[in-house]
């Protein structure tokens, strides 16, 4: 095989930019697009070239295809069941976008069903495929750092974004990046969760949260996520990581350097490293993630960068963060 055909399922903000990094890739060809609302459909089909029989509002009959070898599962958050393992099914291999679900029991079942179809299940966490990221993972098992003690990491994004994404609560929303890193960082399972919630508009899903993390092997984590940050400020991203070793610190934040832009409209600070497009020019992790994967794919190796062990861990100790924000109680994991 020399060329991965994909078939997307739900096109809406990402949806539209695994559509522009898929069609940057040098050995891909989107084969198939599916949405449930037919304007969209014609839109990013007719934006993208994509002719109209290959288009679809059913996923099931997208997946009758047998031309298809990847399929993005990327609908609302809990609803990535039936569309993976209807892929799964029809032995396509699967990259599910994060949360991977909103609930543990589908997780598992979605890991089953790879295993019984001998395809490759992948989870949306991206940030593995920011070098960024994937050098401070370098670091620690390098030892550079030393024996790693503790970690922080702080996801903030627009007010504005919260109008949409509080239909999701922020642990399965947000704090799943941190997560996945934290226990990519840490490799050991999660011991126990603390977790506090503020929820500033009343909303159900909480505007902020604040997680401590305590790992089997006593390394400790502070992660904290938020919907904060004022549209006007014109930041996009204002992430930060903390990793301290016994011998060394690794440490970035986003909205300190890059690129700023200041016009008659305010201040502007993109960032170029999730997903950027200029001049027809696509950037970013999302594309190293989808390169990467199809890679793996046309050379029948094992996409061995992304766990979705991890990622079932990821929903576990997610789903210990809600139960302590409810609670106010410290979860031990596997005894809640
Ligand atoms: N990895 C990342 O950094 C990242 C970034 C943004 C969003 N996401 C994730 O991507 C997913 C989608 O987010 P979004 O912002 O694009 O949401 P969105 O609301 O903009 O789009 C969802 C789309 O799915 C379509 N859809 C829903 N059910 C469908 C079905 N059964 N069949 C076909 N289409 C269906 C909807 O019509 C809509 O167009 C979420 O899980 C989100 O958390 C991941």
């Amino acid at each position: 095989m020399t060329t991965v055909n994909v078939g997307i399922i739900g096109l809406g903000s990402w949806g539209e930019c695994h559509v522009e990094a898929y069609r940057s890739l040098p050995n891909v060809r989107i084969a198939a697009i599916c949405d449930t609302r037919e304007e969209r459909l014609a839109e990013i089909g007719d934006r993208f070239g994509i002719e109209t029989r290959s288009r679809y509002t059913h996923y099931e009959e997208m997946l009758e295809r047998s031309d298809l070898d990847l399929v993005s599962v990327v609908t609302f958050e809990k609803d990535h069941l039936t569309p993976t393992l209807a892929a799964l099914a029809g032995c396509k291999h699967v990259l599910v976008e994060k949360p991977i679900t909103t609930r543990l029991k589908e997780a598992k079942e979605m890991y089953d069903a790879a295993v019984r179809h001998d395809r490759h299940l992948l989870p949306g966490h991206l940030l593995r495929f920011d070098p960024r990221y994937m050098d401070i993972h370098r670091s620690i098992r390098s030892g550079s750092l030393g024996k790693p003690v503790s970690m922080y990491f702080k996801r903030s994004r627009q007010r504005s974004l919260f109008d949409t994404y509080c239909r999701t609560n922020t642990v399965y929303e947000l704090t799943v990046h941190d997560l996945d890193l934290a226990i990519w960082y840490a490799d050991s399972p999660v011991k126990s969760v603390q977790a506090y919630g503020r929820h500033v508009s009343g909303s159900t899903a909480p505007e902020v949260l604040w997680v401590n993390l305590e790992f089997e092997n006593g390394i400790l984590a502070v992660l904290h996520s938020n919907w904060m940050t004022p549209d006007k400020a014109g930041i996009a991203i204002n992430d930060a990581v903390e990793v301290i070793g016994d011998t060394g610190i690794a440490h970035f934040e986003t909205a300190s350097g890059g690129l700023q832009v200041w016009n008659n409209s305010g201040r502007f600070n993109p960032d170029f490293h999730i997903h950027h497009t200029a001049d027809g020019i696509v950037y970013g992790a999302l594309r190293e993630q989808l390169q990467y994967i199809c890679n793996c794919i046309v050379q029948g190796t094992e996409p061995s960068l992304i766990s979705f062990t991890d990622a079932i861990r990821v929903i576990e100790a997610a789903d210990a963060i809600v139960l302590s924000c409810e609670t106010g109680q410290r979860i031990e994991l596997g005894c809640s």
